[in-house]
């Protein structure tokens, strides 16, 4: 779509060179034809008025006049009353049809799992939190700030952590960043330059976070996870110091770390001064249990928990901490001035009034029990549909149904897409595929009740 400038005229940028031999009236027919074309303004964009860009250029209001007229007679511009000049040809180099990057909005009901319900965002309260930090925001809050972030949010963030996850941290220890994957990437790098080279993860576990160990330099070393987690003897049995875990609800699985295993964790991080890194992604949202407090609250000097407002706000937010051990954190906010130079302060400070008043805890409230209704349609659908009872229920918006023994995942992926139904197998997300059982992962975030039982319905003779 057309970028509309409402009407403030857009800045275009032109150059014109006073020692060259063309005339200005020509370099500027050039230098309009070559934006037009190259898609620098695209289809139906208003250009800047004649004043305003002879007033911009230093050039006369009547040069400007006639190269509009000129590109306008070859077919370049349109001019119509009220409506300014506008871009009249669809350049071929702006359009994008790359398949591997296009969005696939084509399917019906998509249980791909890590979406929230993105209709659920709470416009209302940040467009409130928004008119609060235009009224109260300090022109020294529109400079750089300190790497680790704005100070209110990491305030607001050391004790909602506090609060709500039994961790124990104060201000000085938590850094923000754009998200668990920025996170574990700074943390990562921070160890890195330590001398670490290898990093456990669970598998199955998340392939974004095989990813970042792998982007880090660093080698995976996979660890199995059973129905009480990760296998911490196993974990014993490496010459890993790192291990990265979703111990509150575990991805894929969903299953909760046993709390022997937490023990044993802990035990492990400590014999090896090693450091375990937590991925707190969904802890807000737990059902049936009473909430498992973070394993930070248990080891302020070897855990880093990184916490995300990508499933308990929107993704496309980009804001999450991490709360580091002390010894960690200069070099952990170091990485994060070199790669970016801090977060967006303003929207730090709309986050912090977020959930400093009370409208964060209030939204969070809500989609409790939104989730809650999902999970129970997802769960009667499969029950009464396929005679599968899913197993990872306790928290978050992802569940895990099993196939049975020999059954064909992929299969059955492709033959849910052709009915407009979107799975993710549990083999995407295996790091050592040997002997694993089939499964599916059903998100159920960011589909209605509706749509999870016609969705399950619709593909359920191909689970039994
Ligand atoms: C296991 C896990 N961790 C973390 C995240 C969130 O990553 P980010 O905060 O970078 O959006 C996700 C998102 O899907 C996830 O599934």
């Amino acid at each position: 779509m057309a970028t509309e400038w409402s009407g403030l005229t857009p800045e275009v940028m032109m150059h014109l060179d006073r020692d060259a031999s063309e005339s200005l009236g020509f370099q500027l027919q050039n230098a309009l034809r070559t934006a037009i074309r190259s898609g620098q303004v695209q289809l139906n964009e208003r250009l800047p008025s004649s004043r305003r860009m002879a007033s911009d250029l230093h050039v006369s209001r009547g040069l400007v006049q006639n190269a509009y007229e000129q590109l306008g007679a070859e077919g370049y511009l349109s001019a119509s009353v009220g409506s300014g000049t506008r871009v009249a040809f669809d350049s071929p180099l702006f359009r994008s049809s790359d398949p591997a990057t296009a969005v696939r909005d084509d399917l019906e009901f998509d249980f791909s799992p890590g979406r929230p319900d993105l209709n659920s965002f709470p416009m209302r309260d940040w467009l409130w939190a928004c008119g609060e930090v235009s009224r109260t925001a300090s022109a020294r809050d529109a400079g750089y700030g300190d790497a680790r972030g704005h100070p209110e949010l990491r305030r607001v963030v050391a004790s909602y952590f506090q609060r709500v996850r039994g961790g124990s941290t104060d201000a000085d220890n938590v850094t923000i960043c754009s998200g668990f994957t920025q996170g574990a990437g700074l943390v990562l790098a921070a160890l890195r330059a330590r001398g670490v080279t290898s990093v456990a993860v669970e598998d199955p576990g998340h392939p974004d976070v095989v990813d970042t160990v792998r982007r880090a330099g660093m080698q995976v070393v996979p660890v199995p996870v059973d129905s009480r987690g990760l296998v911490v003897e196993i974990l014993n049995e490496t010459t890993a110091s790192v291990v990265i875990v979703t111990a509150a609800h575990q991805t894929p699985t969903g299953v909760v770390l046993a709390p022997e295993r937490r023990h044993a964790l802990l035990g492990w991080a400590k014999e090896r001064d090693g450091i375990v890194i937590e991925d707190d992604y969904d802890s807000e949202f737990r059902y049936d249990r009473q909430p498992i407090g973070a394993l930070q609250g248990l080891s302020d000097r070897h855990v880093v928990t990184i916490g995300s407002v990508s499933k308990s706000l929107a993704p496309a937010l980009r804001l999450g901490w991490v709360i580091a051990p002390t010894a960690l954190v200069s070099e952990i906010a170091d990485e994060k001035w070199r790669t970016d130079r801090g977060s967006p302060a303003f929207d730090q400070l709309l986050l912090a009034k977020l959930m400093e008043s009370g409208r964060f805890d209030r939204h969070l409230r809500r989609m409790r029990v939104l989730y809650a209704a999902r999970r129970n349609a997802l769960v009667e659908a499969l029950q009464l549909g396929a005679r599968i009872q899913p197993t990872g229920l306790a928290a978050g918006f992802h569940a895990v149904a099993a196939l049975p023994p020999g059954a064909d995942e992929e299969h059955i992926i492709k033959e849910a897409r052709r009915r407009s139904v979107g799975l993710q197998g549990l083999g995407h997300y295996r790091v050592q595929s040997a002997g694993a059982a089939p499964g599916i992962v059903f998100g159920f975030g960011d589909l209605n009740e509706d749509a999870i039982r016609r969705g399950i319905f619709a593909i359920s003779d191909l689970l039994c």
